[in-house]
C-alpha cells in the first residue's frame, strides 16, 4: 500500500472504537449492563429503527454507503435474542406512523413523535425478556436552536411515560441517548432508569460502538465535555441565549464548569469529566516538578475492579483569587490511559504548561494589561476522574506576579455591561458577583493604518506560473505583481456552492478561478464539508465520522488522531484540500442548534481535539478549516447577533481552542463566523483576522469567510455588498459566488480600491495568503503532474459507481447548447460520469441523447441523468438494431450558472454519438 492508499476496513475499525470510546455512561445500577449471556433484550424506542448518525445542516450531508444503527449493529451478535415480537409491535405502528422527513433543509423535526406504549406490550415484553433498552433520540442543526421544550431539549410525555413504564416493569432497564449534544436529565432522579448511557451520534459505525460497549467488548470509558445540570436556567448563558441582536457574555469566563464549581455546586446532576466504567479506578497523584514554565504531575491510576478497563486522568488548577478573580477549577491537562487489566495499574505523567492556567488582565488591574499572568499566591491541583472528584494533588506558590505573556489588546467590547466576578463572603465562600467589563481602548481602524505593508508594483504579465515560485525560479512577490487588480479580486471570490471546476458536490472552489488566473498557472482549490466526513452533493459516498461531542468525550488524542488520518487520506483521494471543519466553537450553552459539531465547553479539550483532526488530516497534505472564527455561540440570529464579550472571556474560553489548534496541531485554514464580536462582523474583523490570529499567534495560513457572509464597518450595518472590509481585515476570500469575474454579488471591493479605501497592497497580501495555501495543498501537485502515477491509478479505481474527481471535465455553452461528445463517455453497465456544466443562460432546458445499440428491440438500455444532486430522468434506450435514434426529455431549470450532470449506465450495448443541452426558454425570476 502507498502512503495515500486508504485501508477501509482500518478506517471502518477506528471509526467504531471511537464511537464506543465516546459513550459515557452515566448510571448503571444492578449491574445493569453490559449485556449478559443468554439475556433476552426488549428494545423500546422508535429511534432504535433510525439511527441518528449525525446531526443536520452542512455538517450532516455525508452520504454513506452504509450506516449501521443499534439495531442493525445486534445482527452482529447471534447470541443475544431480540425480543421480536416487541420489534413487530413497533414496526406495525410505524407503517401507520411513518418517520417524518420534513420538507427539507432545516425542516426535519429534531424528535420524531414516540409509540404510546401500551401497558399489555410492557408487561409482555417484560416477562419474555431480561433487560430493557430504551432508544431516544434528538437530532439538531442550523439555523435554528433546540428550545427548553418538550420534543426538543425536554422528552416529550411520551418518552417520558415509555421510561417510567419500562423501568417499573423491568429489573434492569437501559436508557441510550442517541444525540448530538446533552439534553435534559431530571427524568433520570423521577423515573430511575437503573442505567444511562449517552451514545450520541456515531457517524456510520456509531451503532457497532454502542453494541460494543453495551455488550462489554468495550469498557465505557468516555467523559462528559459538558456540565449536566439540573435545568437549563441553571447555566448562567441561559439568560441572554438567543438574542437576534445582542447576546451579553455576563457570566464571562464562568462556561460550563468553571461557573458551576464556583458558584453552583448544588445546581449539578452530572459533572464535567464524569463517566462510569463497569470496572472501578483509584487515582493517586503528586507533583513532580515545578519549572518556570510547567510543571508535571505523576498519577498513577489502579484498576481495583475485576474487569479490565481505560480511565482518563483529569488535572485541575485553582489559581488564587488575586485581583482579577478566578474559577475554582480549571482544567489544565488530560490523558487517557492505556487499558488497565483488573489489579494493575499504570502511571501516567502529564505535563502541564503554566500558560494553561494563567489569566488574561484585560483591565490593567494586576498592572499587566492585556497579558497572561500568573497572579502570586498559591496554586492547587487537583487530580481524578472529574472535576468533582479529582483530589489534591499538592501545591506551588508564585511569589510574585508573573507575566507568561505580553500581548497587545484587542477584541475588547465597546459596549458597556457588567460581568461575573466572584467576591469573598464573610465565611470565606465565593459569591456571584459583579464588575463592569473593560472597555476598548484601542480601534482596529488605527492599527490598520498603522500596518506597514509592502508595496509592490503591477508589473505586467512577465510570464511566470506559479509552478516557477514552487521551484524557487522567481519569487511569490515577483509573481503577484504580474496580476492585474481584477485578477486579485477575482482570487478573492471564491466560487460554489457546487462549482464544476473543483470536485463535485463541494462547497467551494478557490484559486485559478478565471479564465485569467488560470493561464497563470493557478490551480483551483477545493474545501468541501466537514466537519464529520465529506459532504459531496452530486451523490458521491464518503465516510461519515462520529460528531463533535463524541469525539471530545472519548479524550482519546491519538485515536482521534488516527481516524483523522483517514479523513485526510479521503480528502486527498477526492481532490479535496481543506475540509470544512473542525467546529471549535464552545458548547456556550446546551440549546445551540450545532453543539453536535463541536466539541465541549472547555477550551483545553477543544483545542486539543482540533489539533489532534488537523495533524490527523496533514498526514496527507490536506488541512481542516477551523471554524466558526469565532463566537458563532448560537444558530438564532448567526448573521445578525452581535457577541458582546470581554476580552478576557475571548482569550481564556473562545479563542483558546482555535489557538491550540493553530500553534499545536498547524491548522492552515480558518473560516469566520456570521455574526459580530464587539461590533464588527468576523469577517471584516481586522482584530480578529490580523491583529490576534496573525500577529499574535504567528498563523501563516487563509481566512475565508462562511458561505455568503456579510461584513460591516463599524458603527453600520452589515451590507451583502460591503466585502472592502473583508479585504482590509485580511479575511482572504469570500465565500462564494457563482461566477467570480461577473461579480454577481456586486460586491464594492473595485469601487473601494478605485477611492482608496482599500489598497492593491492588501490585495497583494492575501493573494500571497490563498497562493502559499495551493502551493502547499495536493491541488498544486496534480497541476504540475507531480503526483506519483500509483496514486493517481488509486485515485482511479473506485469499487463502485462512484465518479472519479481526477477525471472530471467541463462543458461550456455555445449559443443555446451544451453539447458532450460521445468520446468523453464510458457507457459500461455500472459506470457514472460527472461532467461539469457551465450555463451563459438561466431558463429550461432539455437534454437529448443520439444513440444506437445492435441489440434487439426488447433489450433495455437505462441511462439515469442527474442534474446537480437530483435525479432529473432515466432515459431508457430499447436495442434500435444498429439505427441511430434521438431521445429527448425536459432536463430542469437553471439558475446558478454553474451546474452537474451525473449520468449513470445501467445495462451494456449502448453507443452514444453525443449529448446535447439545449436552452428551451428564458424564466422570469419571481425576485
Ligand atoms: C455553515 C458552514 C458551512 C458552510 C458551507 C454554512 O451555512 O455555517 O459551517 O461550512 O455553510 O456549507
Amino acid at each position: 500500500m502507498g502512503k495515500y492508499s486508504i485501508d477501509m476496513e482500518h478506517y471502518k475499525r477506528l471509526a467504531r472504537e471511537v464511537a464506543a470510546e465516546g459513550c459515557v455512561l452515566i448510571k448503571n445500577d444492578k449491574q445493569t449492563l453490559p449485556v449478559r449471556k443468554n439475556d433476552k433484550v426488549a428494545v423500546f424506542g422508535r429511534i432504535a429503527f433510525h439511527y441518528y448518525k449525525s446531526g443536520l445542516g452542512s455538517g450532516g450531508l455525508v452520504n454513506t454507503r452504509y450506516t449501521v444503527g443499534i439495531l442493525e449493529a445486534f445482527k452482529e451478535h447471534a447470541d443475544i435474542t431480540l425480543n421480536q415480537e416487541l420489534l413487530s409491535v413497533y414496526q406495525d405502528w410505524m407503517e401507520k406512523n411513518p418517520y417524518d422527513e420534513g420538507t427539507g433543509w432545516g425542516k426535519v423535526p429534531w424528535s420524531q413523535k414516540e409509540m404510546p406504549l401500551e401497558d399489555s406490550v410492557v408487561e409482555r415484553a417484560s416477562k419474555e425478556s431480561d433487560l430493557a433498552l430504551i432508544i431516544i433520540g434528538r437530532t439538531a442543526g442550523e439555523d435554528q436552536d433546540m428550545k427548553n421544550e418538550p420534543g426538543s431539549y425536554l422528552l416529550t410525555d411520551l418518552e417520558k411515560e415509555m421510561i417510567k413504564k419500562v423501568t417499573k416493569a423491568f429489573d434492569r432497564a437501559a436508557v441510550i441517548l442517541n444525540v448530538g449534544n446533552i439534553v435534559d436529565m431530571s427524568w433520570v432522579e423521577e423515573y430511575k432508569p437503573t442505567a444511562v448511557l449517552y451514545a450520541w451520534q456515531g457517524g456510520q459505525e456509531g451503532g457497532h460502538g454502542i453494541l460494543d460497549v453495551i455488550t462489554g467488548k468495550v469498557n465505557p470509558c468516555g467523559k462528559l465535555t459538558d456540565t449536566i445540570a439540573k435545568d437549563i436556567k441553571d447555566y448562567p448563558s441561559t439568560e441572554n441565549f438567543g438574542d437576534l441582536v445582542r447576546n451579553y457574555y455576563k457570566e464571562d469566563i464562568y462556561v460550563g464548569y468553571r461557573y458551576f464549581e464556583t458558584f453552583a455546586k448544588d445546581s449539578v446532576l452530572y459533572p464535567f469529566g464524569f463517566g462510569l466504567s463497569y470496572t472501578t479506578f483509584e487515582h493517586q497523584s503528586s507533583i513532580q516538578k515545578v519549572e518556570k514554565d510547567k510543571l508535571v504531575i505523576e498519577a498513577v491510576v489502579r484498576n481495583t475492579g475485576a474487569i479490565a478497563g481505560k480511565e482518563v486522568v483529569q488535572v485541575y488548577a485553582e489559581a488564587p483569587q488575586g485581583k482579577l478573580g478566578k474559577p475554582l477549577r480549571v482544567l489544565a491537562g488530560f490523558v487517557k490511559t492505556e487499558v488497565i487489566e483488573a489489579g494493575q495499574e499504570q502511571i501516567v505523567t502529564i505535563e502541564i504548561p503554566k500558560t494553561q492556567f494563567a489569566s488574561y488582565d484585560d483591565s490593567g488591574v494586576t498592572g499587566n494589561k492585556a497579558s497572561f499572568v500568573l497572579e502570586a499566591g498559591t496554586y492547587y491541583f487537583y487530580t481524578g476522574a472529574d472535576v468533582r472528584s479529582a483530589k489534591a494533588t499538592g501545591s506551588y506558590e508564585e511569589v510574585t506576579t508573573v507575566v507568561v505573556e505580553k500581548l497587545e489588546e484587542a477584541c475588547a467590547p465597546t459596549e458597556s455591561f457588567e460581568r461575573l466576578k466572584p467576591v469573598l463572603t464573610e465565611t470565606g465562600t465565593l459569591a456571584a458577583g459583579s464588575e463592569p467589563v473593560p472597555l476598548r481602548s484601542l480601534s482596529p481602524y488605527s492599527r490598520m493604518q498603522e500596518e506597514n505593508l509592502e508595496e509592490y508594483i503591477y508589473t505586467g504579465d512577465k510570464g511566470y506560473k506559479l509552478g516557477d515560485v514552487v521551484d524557487g525560479k522567481v519569487t511569490l512577490n515577483e509573481f503577484i505583481a504580474q496580476l492585474r487588480d481584477e485578477d486579485l479580486i477575482h482570487l478573492f471570490r471564491g466560487e460554489g456552492m457546487s462549482s464544476p471546476k473543483a470536485t463535485p458536490g463541494t462547497a467551494g472552489a478557490f484559486g485559478g478561478v478565471s479564465e485569467n488566473l488560470k493561464a497563470f498557472g493557478i490551480p483551483v482549490a477545493c474545501c468541501a464539508d466537514g466537519p464529520s466526513g465529506i459532504r459531496m452533493d452530486c451523490g458521491t459516498h464518503a465516510f461519515s465520522l462520529p460528531n463533535g461531542t463524541l469525539l471530545g468525550c472519548t479524550f482519546n488524542l491519538p485515536l482521534v488522531q488516527e481516524l483523522f488520518v483517514m479523513l485526510g487520506l479521503e480528502l486527498r483521494r477526492n481532490k479535496i484540500d481543506t475540509l470544512l471543519g473542525p467546529g471549535l466553537n464552545i458548547h456556550r450553552n446546551p440549546l445551540n442548534g450545532r453543539n453536535f459539531e463541536y466539541i465541549s465547553e472547555d477550551p483545553l479539550v477543544t483545542g486539543k481535539m482540533g489539533a489532534v483532526q488537523a495533524a490527523g488530516m496533514g498526514y496527507a497534505g490536506v488541512t481542516g478549516t477551523i471554524k466558526h472564527f469565532a463566537a458563532n455561540n448560537q444558530e438564532s440570529g448567526r448573521h445578525t447577533s452581535d457577541s458582546v464579550v470581554s476580552e478576557r472571556a475571548l482569550r481564556e474560553i473562545y479563542l483558546k481552542g482555535f489557538e491550540i489548534t493553530v500553534k499545536e496541531g498547524g491548522a492552515y485554514s480558518v473560516m469566520t463566523s456570521y455574526g459580530a464580536v464587539n461590533g464588527i462582523w468576523s469577517s471584516g474583523n481586522y482584530d480578529l483576522c490580523t491583529t490576534i490570529l496573525r500577529k499574535q499567534w504567528g498563523y501563516a495560513g487563509i481566512v475565508m469567510t462562511d458561505w455568503w457572509a456579510k461584513a460591516n464597518t463599524e458603527g453600520e450595518a452589515p451590507a451583502k455588498e460591503n466585502k472592502a472590509p473583508m479585504v482590509a481585515a485580511q479575511n482572504d476570500l469570500y465565500m462564494c459566488v457563482a461566477d467570480s469575474v461577473s461579480n454577481p454579488e456586486n460586491d464594492n471591493v473595485m469601487t473601494k480600491l478605485v477611492e482608496g479605501v482599500i489598497t492593491r497592497s492588501q490585495l497583494h497580501r492575501n493573494a500571497a495568503n490563498i497562493l502559499k495555501f495551493i502551493m502547499r495543498s495536493p491541488i498544486m501537485l496534480h497541476k504540475l503532474n507531480r503526483i506519483p502515477q500509483e496514486e493517481l491509478e488509486e485515485m482511479r479505481s473506485t469499487d463502485d459507481n462512484e465518479f472519479i474527481a481526477a477525471d472530471m471535465v467541463f462543458f461550456e455553452q455555445d449559443g443555446d447548447d451544451i453539447t458532450i461528445d460521445g468520446s468523453y463517455l464510458d457507457v459500461k453497465k455500472g459506470k457514472t460520469q460527472v461532467f461539469g456544466l457551465i450555463f451563459h443562460k438561466m431558463g429550461r432546458y432539455d437534454i437529448s441523447i443520439f444513440a444506437k445499440s445492435d441489440l434487439g428491440s426488447l433489450a433495455q438500455l437505462p441511462v439515469s441523468v442527474y442534474y446537480d444532486n437530483a435525479l432529473s430522468t432515466v432515459i431508457t434506450f430499447q436495442g434500435t438494431e444498429g439505427e441511430w435514434v434521438t431521445e429527448k426529455r425536459p432536463l430542469g431549470f437553471v439558475f446558478g450558472l454553474n451546474h452537474y450532470m451525473k449520468l449513470y449506465f445501467g445495462a451494456n450495448g449502448l453507443e452514444i454519438d453525443s449529448i446535447k443541452i439545449t436552452f428551451i426558454e428564458e424564466i422570469k425570476m419571481p425576485f
